[in-house]
């Protein structure tokens, strides 16, 4: 009895990401979470300006820790998509960027991601960004990557667009943010827009 493709994709989707891939850009080493990033990881997670378009914190550090440990935990398990931003300078962990909602059948997936407040408006974000969706249609043989954005996150866009990600659909009442609901805007860059 044969398995279903997408099965099949899946599983060599998780068999190429171990051992865990460390990913790396001029400035940057896109690599596995460790427990001792916690504190930098905090000076983000604590941040009302990081986390204003996302639905979750300001977190607190035991929050912050349950957030490592939930990714620990899914590295343990072979399941984890969830990369440490490490500037190469002085190993400070700047943020994280992540691919979710894995499509097996579609081999689609979203690519998310957030710096702390000290690193913004250097081009970090853009090198991660770029550096994944390449990863992701290269090495992880995705077709396409998507990233879903609040219309008011200016920055988070201009990220979208400078990685060479296109502007796809509105997603209607997508967010609930704080007790309001809004828009999502998503963006996606496909196999052949990459490598064409
Ligand atoms: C979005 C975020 C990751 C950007 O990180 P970053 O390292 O500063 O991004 P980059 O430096 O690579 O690029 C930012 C771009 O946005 C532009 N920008 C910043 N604020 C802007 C604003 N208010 N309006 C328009 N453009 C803006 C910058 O000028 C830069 O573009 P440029 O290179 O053409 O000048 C960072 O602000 C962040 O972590 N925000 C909170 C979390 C978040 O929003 N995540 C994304 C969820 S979809």
């Amino acid at each position: 009895m044969f398995s279903k493709p997408e099965k099949q994709f899946e599983k060599e989707f998780y068999r190429l990401l171990d051992p865990y891939p460390v990913l790396e850009t001029p400035r940057l080493r896109l690599r596995q979470v460790f427990r001792a990033d916690k504190t930098d990881l905090y000076e983000a997670t604590n941040d009302p300006r990081v986390v204003k378009y996302e639905p979750w914190g300001p977190y607190g550090m035991q929050e912050t820790e349950t957030m490592v440990e939930n990714i620990l935990d899914q590295m343990k398990c072979g399941l984890c998509t969830e990369w440490a931003i490490e500037r190469k300078d002085d190993a400070k962990v700047l943020g994280l960027i992540h691919l979710n909602n894995v499509d097996f059948f579609n081999r689609s997936a979203e690519v998310g991601y957030w710096l702390a407040r000290h690193c913004w408006g250097k081009g970090y974000a853009t090198e991660a960004v770029k550096a994944l969706i390449r990863f992701a249609v290269t090495d992880l043989k995705l077709d396409e990557v998507v990233a879903v954005c609040h219309p008011d996150n200016k920055a988070s866009l201009r990220v979208l667009e400078k990685a060479g990600m296109k502007y796809q659909m509105t997603l209607p009442q997508y967010v609930s943010l704080r007790g309001k609901t809004a828009d999502c805007l998503q963006y996606h860059v496909t196999r052949w827009d990459l490598l064409s």
